[in-house]
């Protein structure tokens, strides 16, 4: 059964009917411009073909009622319990339901109209594996919401008020990226964001490399704490690199060349969090005539460099993805391999060349159970749209 079918058959048993719609939103994974969305960077994500399926129908009175269906959990909660982020019999909310509490609040805090709904979801993103599951969760509510409100905002606007609502409700100081991935994603198509402009574009995706994903099935605990304070680190370089560079608003600003010039009045883990930010901006750049000419190898070694400095100087791998990406590199066809998302566990991203993928993936997953005794997840993605009424 397909998602779409499985969401209205579990509606059905939920509510009692068929719902008056559904809506798809997907995860993403992000090929280059990893930890630079909130430096003001530039990020070359994908939307990919995992996703939730939220299927809904208007609510009685102000009660929003969800049932998750992949934790056989549900929750009720309405406007009124959104600031004590508790459900509507008083209990904290769980974990899993801030992020359509988050997406009500924000929509709410924008003026927009939130009317009360049924909904039930399931998703096949995996959680915490750096392929933005909640993203995609927010994009589907944002979406549910615009459909039974009588508004309507472009996808950008959409993705904005996903990450105001995990930004200010979750309490995750995350950047646009995923977002904006999940709602703005196309079929076939790589994205180039601006994440200062928010101007994008999309990129052919060249027809011989397929985009691999291994899921190390590592998931980290206490992740945010460790984004917040990577984030933090950021805008204490900016802080102090103004002494000298008195014109830069945020680490974008600093060239290789003028970081290299003041790197020695940074304390040593600030100055290797923006070393990492500074060359990874540098590498996205570079990375766009590469992908016009389709030369992958080149490509392919910005994508290495890029899992060496999130390894060495933003500190965000762990030893299983630094395995995962051992094995892949060695492999052949592979142009590029490295830790995607966040960090602290999840998936990597390969690049490989589209006749070898199959058998690439089967090395992979071989070669990183011989290391760890672990299997992994290995699976060839493909671009998808992005969030959308079914
Ligand atoms: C998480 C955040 C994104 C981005 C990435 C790292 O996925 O949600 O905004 O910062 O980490 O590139």
């Amino acid at each position: 059964m397909s998602l779409h079918e499985t969401i209205i058959a579990k509606f059905q048993e939920c509510f009692g009917e068929v719902p008056a719609h559904v809506v798809r939103a997907p995860g993403r994974v992000n090929l280059l411009g990893e930890h630079v969305d909130y430096n003001d960077g530039f990020v070359l994500p994908i939307a990919i073909d995992r996703e939730i399926w939220l299927a809904f129908s208007p609510g009685d009175m102000d009660r929003t009622t969800l049932s998750a269906v992949d934790l056989s959990e549900d929750v009720s909660f309405t406007p009124e319990t959104l600031l004590p982020k508790t459900d509507a019999s008083g209990k904290d909310l769980p974990t899993w339901a801030l992020y359509p509490a988050g997406v009500m609040w924000a929509l709410r805090e924008a003026g927009l109209a939130t009317p009360a709904l049924r909904g039930a979801y399931t998703s096949n993103v995996p959680q915490g594996s750096g392929l933005s599951s909640s993203a995609a969760v927010e994009m589907a509510f944002v979406l549910a919401w615009q459909t039974l409100g009588g508004w309507e905002l472009p996808p950008m606007e959409r993705a904005l008020l996903g990450q105001k609502a995990e930004n200010q409700y979750v309490g995750v100081n995350c950047g646009i990226m995923d977002q904006f991935a999940s709602a703005c994603g196309e079929q076939d198509r790589l994205l180039h964001l601006d994440c200062r402009s928010l101007e994008w574009h999309t990129l052919p995706l060249p027809n011989d490399i397929a985009i691999v994903i291994a899921d190390t099935k590592m998931r980290r605990a206490l992740t945010s704490g460790e984004y917040n304070k990577r984030r933090a680190d950021c805008e204490e370089a900016v802080r102090i690199l103004s002494q000298k560079l008195p014109r830069i608003k945020s680490l974008r600003d600093v060239s290789v060349d003028a970081f290299n010039q003041y790197a020695t009045q940074l304390p040593e883990r600030v100055e290797k969090r923006a070393r990492h930010v500074v060359e990874e901006i540098e590498r996205s750049v570079r990375a766009i005539p590469l992908l016009e000419q389709g030369d992958m190898a080149e490509f392919g070694k910005l994508i290495n460099q890029c899992h060496t400095s999130l390894r060495d100087l933003y500190e965000v791998s762990i030893p299983e993805l630094d395995t995962m990406v051992e094995v892949a590199q060695s492999l052949p066809g592979c142009y590029g391999a490295r830790l995607t998302g966040a960090g602290f566990g999840g998936c990597t991203v390969n690049v490989i060349a589209r006749e070898q993928a199959d058998a690439f993936s089967s090395s992979l997953a071989a070669g990183y159970e011989d290391e760890t005794g672990f299997p992994p997840e290995i699976y060839v993605c493909s671009a998808s749209r992005g969030a959308e009424l079914i």
